[in-house]
């Protein structure tokens, strides 16, 4: 028994993330049904003193340090269900599993209670940023037992994302609280993916940019106060060339975006716990929009739309960068106001300004901005949305005009933007003091004798309508 931790599921990410661990001068052992992905790794690895494999669920346990620290990095679902089934009997009292992939939490809290009759502590902990983080530095979000987190930490904080020095991991509550930080984190990746997205569409189509332009514009972006990960990426797509054409790769990519289903989970949970989330609902609404092409294509020939004024370039990238900037703000409260709830309402006890912190590298969501978001948080750790901090006020109100100018002009000739007006409705809706909802509240009175309170005196009032 000599290696100190143990992961399951060798595929990509899994490979990644034990070969991360050794780096970091952890001994790690790997266990796969599949035998070539066994000698990959142990070939990979270098030394089997450091990184070793096996296809023998025995050797696999016999292998591992007490108490036992074991990793899966399988497709959610029910692998994870098998998985943890085959590996109970073979578990002592304390053992620790930890779920890194995209559960359910429901599915978390499940397993977590299960697990705890049986004395063995379970961690359901989302790991951000693709292949390339797991080798090089993920963000990890950890749930479950705060004592058997102990035995964790020294490998999470070594092979965690460093951001000025400190890891992008931290513990951040019972239960499920992890999976579901990592599912929320994913909500807010659908909504910045969605906007980056269509100010691509509306500075290709108002403004006729080619891709380099479209490199050079998201690359200093990049460079300023929308520095981040997916602009990165996105500045670095418009240069791919094509293998089959002169042309670049991303004008040839069909356009149906699939989901796995985090984003979707995230609406419907904020539906549930009565937190408006529209920007991440509209990102993904569009992935489903998107998946009927031959309906939108056969609208597309029933209706005009008006004819193309194109805008000073110049002015519409000026724009553009604020209305992006100012929608990137509105992703990140709605999905930090949604986490503020669900710690409420699940017990949770969530530290919002930790976890921007750890989202601020390593993860998908990682952005400049975040370190200000956590800024937000840490002076005001009660904030419960970003737009009610006095930090960002200004920031937001300077955006204003050029957004609503964006908006209208892409509502003007019909270039879809529903992320970006989705954003600013919500912007104008939450910072209305004053909504017609009164009105709502006089239907249901009228037609379901459903009542409704007064402004100007306390108690519940009907009123026989008409009369
Ligand atoms: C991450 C990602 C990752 C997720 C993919 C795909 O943080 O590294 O969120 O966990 O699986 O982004 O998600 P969709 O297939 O739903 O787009």
């Amino acid at each position: 028994k000599q290696f100190d931790f143990g992961l399951i599921g060798l595929g990509v990410m899994g490979r990644n993330f034990i070969l991360n661990v050794a780096d970091n001068d952890f001994k790690a052992f790997g266990y796969d049904l599949d035998p070539e992905k066994v000698s990959a790794l142990i070939e990979e690895g270098g030394n089997p003193e450091r990184v070793n494999a096996s296809s023998d669920l025995k050797t696999f346990i016999a292998a591992l340090s007490s108490p036992r620290k074991i990793m899966l990095l399988v497709p959610a679902g029910k692998i994870v269900e098998q998985v943890i089934e085959n590996l109970i009997p073979h578990l002592d009292k304390g053992d620790i599993i930890i779920d890194g992939g995209n559960s359910f939490f429901t599915d978390t809290d499940r397993r977590d209670t299960y697990l705890q009759e049986k004395g063995i502590h379970f961690f359901g902990s989302g790991v951000s940023g693709g292949a390339e983080g797991a080798r090089k530095g993920p963000s990890i979000m950890p749930g479950g037992n705060k004592e058997a987190y102990e035995h964790v930490r020294p490998v999470f904080e070594a092979v965690a994302a460093k951001y000025k020095g400190e890891p992008c991991v931290a513990y951040l509550g019972p239960k499920s609280a992890g999976n579901y930080v990592k599912m929320v984190h994913n909500g807010i990746e659908y909504a910045l993916m969605q906007l980056t997205s269509e100010i691509y569409d509306l500075l290709k189509k108002a403004g006729n940019l080619t891709n380099d332009e479209l490199h050079e514009v998201y690359a200093s972006w990049n460079k300023d106060r929308l520095q981040s990960f997916l602009v990165e990426i996105t500045s670095e797509i418009f240069l791919q060339k094509d293998e089959f054409s002169d042309g670049r790769l991303v004008d040839q990519i069909l356009d149906k975006a699939k989901q796995k289903g985090t984003g979707k989970w995230t609406s419907q949970n904020a539906m549930d716990l009565g937190i408006p989330i529209p920007t991440i609902d509209m990102a993904v609404s569009m992935r489903e929009i998107s998946a009927l092409k031959d309906q939108r294509i056969q609208a597309d020939k029933l209706y005009h739309r008006p004819a193309l004024v194109a805008m000073d370039k110049d002015q519409l990238i000026h724009q553009a960068e604020q209305a992006l900037y100012f929608s990137f703000i509105v992703s990140y409260a709605q999905g930090l106001h949604q986490l503020a709830e669900a710690s409420r309402e699940y017990g949770y006890e969530l530290n919002l300004a930790q976890i921007s912190k750890i989202w601020r590298a390593g993860c998908i969501i990682r952005a400049g901005l975040l370190a200000d978001i956590a800024e937000a948080f840490e002076a005001d750790p009660q904030l419960t949305n970003l737009l009610l901090s006095p930090s960002f006020v200004k920031q937001v109100q300077d955006c204003l005009p050029a957004v609503r100018k964006t908006v209208i002009y892409a509502a003007e000739f019909g270039i879809p933007v529903p992320g970006l007006f989705s954003s600013l409705s919500y912007f104008d809706a939450f910072t209305s003091g004053r909504l017609p909802l009164n009105l709502i509240q006089a239907q249901r009175d009228h037609f379901g004798s459903h009542t409704y309170e007064r402004i100007d005196r306390e108690g519940i009032f009907h009123t026989e309508w008409g009369e």
